[in-house]
């Protein structure tokens, strides 16, 4: 892993001292440290599919019982994974009461599982901070028919003797899908808009192990620099957002942001 600069850590660290409200943009890279694998990444495959192939509204239409065994599979393995130094170092931030939010690509529920252990933590007792999940979350599901959706953490069997999971609402029993955003489809209006005010007003986003090549969500950036905001960004990789970034690290997550993010006042 590529090591951080000193002086490029140094001038980041002051920018975010200063710097208030705050956006904090995160992807995939954030969470490889906990072993999530990134999309684009080696890893990216199951059997012989791209995420792309099964992460569609017509590959579920065709044939839900493969898209489910899918997340049945990302869902079991991502469950077994920890928040690594960088989202215990972003969720103690927020609960020190600072003006912070977290907007995430990721659908693998680390930021609030982090959140919940920084709310345990008597040295950070303040009220949870803004958390928007762009891309919905794997541990939630949705109703195809009435649109009902529910936290759902229980392991989901969908192997060739099993039922497939179905709503229980009150005479409904459609079939449930995963509640995350699949490709071709449009982000949830409420919670972009949400994330794109936020951007507009932050004095800084912090963008941390995100390709930014998917849009909206690599827009929030530019936003928060087309209103006068600096863009610092922590990735081991170039990106498209490098050149316009006040400060860009080349290194990985849970390293630099527990360094990064301001301590205790
Ligand atoms: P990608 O897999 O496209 O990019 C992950 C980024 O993390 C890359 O730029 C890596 O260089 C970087 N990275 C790898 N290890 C890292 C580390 N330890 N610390 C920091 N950065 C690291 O994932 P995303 O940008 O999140 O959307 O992908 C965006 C969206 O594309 C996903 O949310 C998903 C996909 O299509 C949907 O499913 C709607």
């Amino acid at each position: 892993m590529t090591r951080a600069d000193d002086a490029d850590l140094a001038r980041a660290a002051a920018i975010l001292r200063e710097a208030a409200p705050v956006l904090v943009l995160t992807g995939a890279g954030i969470s490889a440290d906990s072993g999530v694998p990134t999309f684009r990444g080696d890893g990216g495959l199951w059997r012989e599919f791209r995420a792309e192939e099964l992460a569609t509204p017509g590959a579920f239409a065709r044939d839900p019982r493969l898209v489910w065994e899918w997340y049945a599979w990302r869902r079991e393995a991502v469950g077994a994974c920890e928040p690594n130094a960088a989202h215990l170092a972003l969720a103690a931030w927020q609960a020190r009461g600072a003006d912070v939010a977290i907007a995430t690509q990721n659908v693998d529920g680390l930021h609030g599982l982090a959140a919940r252990r920084a709310a345990g933590d008597r040295t950070a007792p303040g009220a949870p901070g803004t958390l928007l999940e762009l891309h919905g979350s794997l541990f939630r599901v949705r109703c195809t028919v009435c649109g009902r959706r529910r936290e759902h953490r229980d392991a989901i069997d969908a192997s060739a003797t099993a039922a497939l999971p179905r709503c229980g609402a009150r005479g409904c029993g459609g079939l449930l899908r995963p509640d995350v955003v699949w490709f071709g489809e449009a982000l949830d209006p409420g919670t972009i808009e949400r994330a794109f005010a936020l951007s507009a007003r932050a004095a800084c986003c912090l963008v941390v192990g995100t390709s930014a090549v998917v849009h909206p969500a690599a827009s929030l950036a530019d936003s928060t620099r087309g209103a006068g905001g600096a863009v610092i960004e922590v990735n081991p990789e170039r990106t498209p957002l490098t050149p316009a970034a006040a400060v860009s690290i080349r290194a990985g997550a849970a390293d630099v942001v527990p360094r990064l993010v301001p301590g205790p006042a």
